[in-house]
């Protein structure tokens, strides 16, 4: 049985419940993810060839800051750095190093800011100078993917109607879901109930009430679903190194339907596309 409980009268811990904000959190959630979007948007130009991934993580946290935020990231549960950078074949929980990036790169960036208490979580594809066509496509599968998930959040839907949504949408595209990481419940927690799959059955899981706040967040693999879990403890790879992409928007239901709060303020939700080609992706 799921309890929905109202959010500020809870402690500070997943306890299983899963929280209902109210308006203050829904205006302190807006700021939050303003923020990461704001960043996010700023990466676009620093993402080129030659770049080291560390300095990805020097921008960020210099970010962070400037604005008064935290990376949540920072120390999070022995990880170290400011930002996740999860380059080609690595799926998610890429660590910054010093390694420059390449012409034909494609990496994911991976910004949670904490702003008065909330936590605003979202991460987007860059594209390394000019990519392959097979690169390119996947990430527009991936977007889309997130687009059609998003489209399920509404009151008395279930969570299962999201995963559904992109489950039949990527393998109809021959691509996989990965299984291993999932979305997650989110706001004055980095990682909160429910969990948010990106694969499953319509119907099924928790119904969605207004107030609930979580991420969706699809990896979409080229290859397999597989992935592992290098001896770093934190970098998962795709088991047979095929190609893997993802996107990540925090959202918010709402009595009407869906807030998305990760939106990019600048138009640059899939940097390196079009805003004429996003248009498309997300119609
Ligand atoms: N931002 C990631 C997410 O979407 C979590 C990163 S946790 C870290 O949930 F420790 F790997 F940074
Ligand atoms: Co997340
Ligand atoms: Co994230």
């Amino acid at each position: 049985m799921t309890i929905y409980l109202e959010a500020e009268a809870q402690p500070l811990r997943n306890t299983g419940s899963i929280r209902l904000y109210g308006a203050e959190a829904f205006e302190g959630m807006r700021r939050a993810c303003l923020l990461t979007a704001t960043c996010l948007d700023k990466l676009a130009d620093l993402v080129k060839p030659g770049v080291t991934t560390q300095a990805i993580d020097d921008f960020v946290f210099q970010f962070a800051m400037d604005a008064g935020a935290l990376p949540a990231t920072l120390n999070y549960r022995g990880y170290m750095k400011s930002v996740c950078t999860s380059v080609n074949h690595v799926v998610c929980h890429g660590i910054p190093n010093d390694k420059p990036l390449r012409e034909g790169d494609i990496v994911n960036i991976d910004v949670t800011f904490i702003v008065d208490g909330f936590y605003g979580d979202s991460s987007r594809m860059y594209l390394v100078g000019k990519v392959k066509r097979a690169a390119e496509r996947l990430c527009e599968i991936t977007y889309r993917s997130l687009v059609l998930g998003i489209r399920e959040v509404k009151p008395g839907g279930h969570i299962g109607d999201i995963g559904a949504a992109i489950q039949d949408y990527a393998e109809g595209e021959r691509c996989s879901v990965v299984r291993d990481f999932c979305g997650h419940g989110v706001g004055k927690l980095f990682h909160d109930s429910p969990n948010i799959l990106h694969y499953g059955r319509r119907g099924e899981g928790v119904e969605m009430r207004p107030g609930m706040i979580f991420t969706i967040e699809p990896m979409i693999n080229l290859g397999r679903p597989h992935v592992k879990v290098l001896p770093d403890g934190w970098t998962a790879v795709t088991r047979d190194r095929s190609l893997t992409a993802q996107y990540e928007h925090t959202v918010g239901v709402t009595e009407g339907g869906c807030e998305v709060f990760t939106y990019s303020p600048a138009g640059l939700d899939m940097p390196g596309f079009s805003a004429e080609r996003l248009a498309e992706i997300s119609a």
